[in-house]
């Protein structure tokens, strides 16, 4: 290979970490690669779980977080703040990751400052500006500011091209999050065990979307009080941080018989956890992409998905954020095994792992290798 590719990658949530990971691993992999780790600090404490698990030491650190901020705020910061590492590194590549408002700041701070980028997880969509706000606004604006687009499934490589993107920059690689499911359900055993009480059934729960904050926490909350009153299950929910979030799970939910609210999950840790659920409700996007290689069901607490081959795959049902639907589908999981067991099947459309090898064969002008997406992995 030619020398000296500089490549920037760019982290700045729990998200982005976990799916940029095998990605930086792979740059670190490659000679003629010089490859420097940009952590924006959008979140802290999240972002730096994740990087302890992965080993990751950013060359660069934005810390940008502050409490409950606003998107513009971080936008301005994080664009701000890029732009003497962007003259300083004059990096050939700018890599970003997913939808989030570090993603568009990164893309449109190395685009104003001549540098190409690249978008992991490009093409993905809802064709709704306010669900999940504001990261589909996020993701077309970073998709059309992108030189290279690392399409996750043949849907989002077909969005890109109905939106006149250039079919030549478009690669479909699977999603990097199954590489970085991959190595860490290899690991050994993590430090914390489920605590499920008298062999009840566990449902894994998180939410955090802010078209959720307000009346739909409320209303999830509402539906887990319900759910916990029955006696064959127990819920344990690691909450999000976000205030919004924070302050009306605990409210309504702290000191409840059969609930466990937990910190943050470090990944090891919820992996091992997700693979113990007989049923995940979340707003998350990861989880979604997860879930069928694990074969847990999931109950998707929005009203529209970017990820349709998760429902595809039969492993996920969209279900809205209203408290009867939540618990009238969770319900029916839970009293007939049939229609459990039809939805907890493994399948894996987002990917086989090979993601990041893709990626960085690309970047580095190299054939990647071929795309198994029917290729299915036991993670159990
Ligand atoms: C952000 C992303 C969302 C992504 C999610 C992943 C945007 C607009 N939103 O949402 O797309 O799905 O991350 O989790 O980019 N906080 C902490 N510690 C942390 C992280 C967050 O205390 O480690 C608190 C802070 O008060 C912070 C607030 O959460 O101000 C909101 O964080 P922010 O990144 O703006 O939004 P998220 O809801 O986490
Ligand atoms: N996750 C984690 N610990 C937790 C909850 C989630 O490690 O307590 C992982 C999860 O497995 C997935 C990712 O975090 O890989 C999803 O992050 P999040 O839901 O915050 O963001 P989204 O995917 O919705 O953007």
């Amino acid at each position: 290979m030619s020398t000296n590719l500089r490549v920037l990658t760019v982290i700045g949530t729990r998200p982005e970490a976990i799916k940029m990971a095998p990605v930086i691993a792979e740059l670190a992999r490659q000679d003629g690669i010089t490859s420097r780790v940009l952590a924006s600090g959008q979140h802290r404490q999240m972002l730096d779980q994740v990087l302890a698990i992965f080993h990751i030491t950013p060359d660069y650190d934005l810390d940008v977080m502050r409490p409950d901020q606003a998107p513009a705020d971080v936008l301005a910061r994080i664009a701000v703040g890029m732009q003497p590492i962007l003259r300083e590194f004059a990096p050939d590549w700018v890599l970003v990751q997913g939808d989030t408002t570090t993603v568009l700041a990164a893309a449109l701070a190395a685009a104003y400052a001549g540098c190409r980028v690249g978008h992991v997880e490009a093409g993905l969509r809802t064709y709704d500006r306010r669900n999940p706000f504001p990261e589909e606004l996020n993701r077309v604006l970073v998709d059309h500011a992108s030189d290279l687009h690392f399409a996750p499934t043949e849907s989002a490589r077909q969005a890109l091209l109905r939106e006149g993107i250039n079919e030549a920059t478009v690669h479909v690689t699977g999603n990097t999050v199954i590489d970085a499911l991959r190595v860490i359900a290899a690991q050994s055993r993590p430090a914390h065990e489920p605590q499920v009480r008298d062999g009840r059934r566990l449902i894994l729960v998180t939410a955090h979307r802010r078209e959720n904050h307000g009346r739909p926490i409320r209303e999830i909350v509402e539906a887990l009080r319900q759910l916990a009153l029955r006696n064959d299950v127990h819920i344990v929910y690691p909450v999000h941080p976000n205030p919004h979030i924070w302050e009306p799970v605990h409210q309504g939910l702290g000191g409840s018989e059969n609930v466990t609210l937990l910190e943050p999950l470090d990944y090891l840790d919820f992996v091992h956890w997700m693979k113990e659920a007989y049923l995940i409700l979340t707003d998350s996007g990861g989880i979604q992409e997860e879930a069928p290689s694990l074969g847990v069901p999931v109950l998707v607490l929005r009203e529209t998905t970017e990820r349709p081959e998760a429902v595809a795959a039969g492993v996920a049902r969209l279900v809205g954020t209203r408290a009867d639907a939540i618990v009238a589908e969770a319900t029916q999981l839970l009293n007939d095994p049939a229609s459990h067991a039809a939805m907890a099947q493994r399948a894996n459309p987002f990917g086989d792992g090979r993601a990041a090898q893709r990626i960085v064969a690309i970047l580095a002008g190299r054939q990647p290798p071929p795309w198994s997406p029917t290729e299915t992995t036991d993670y159990a």
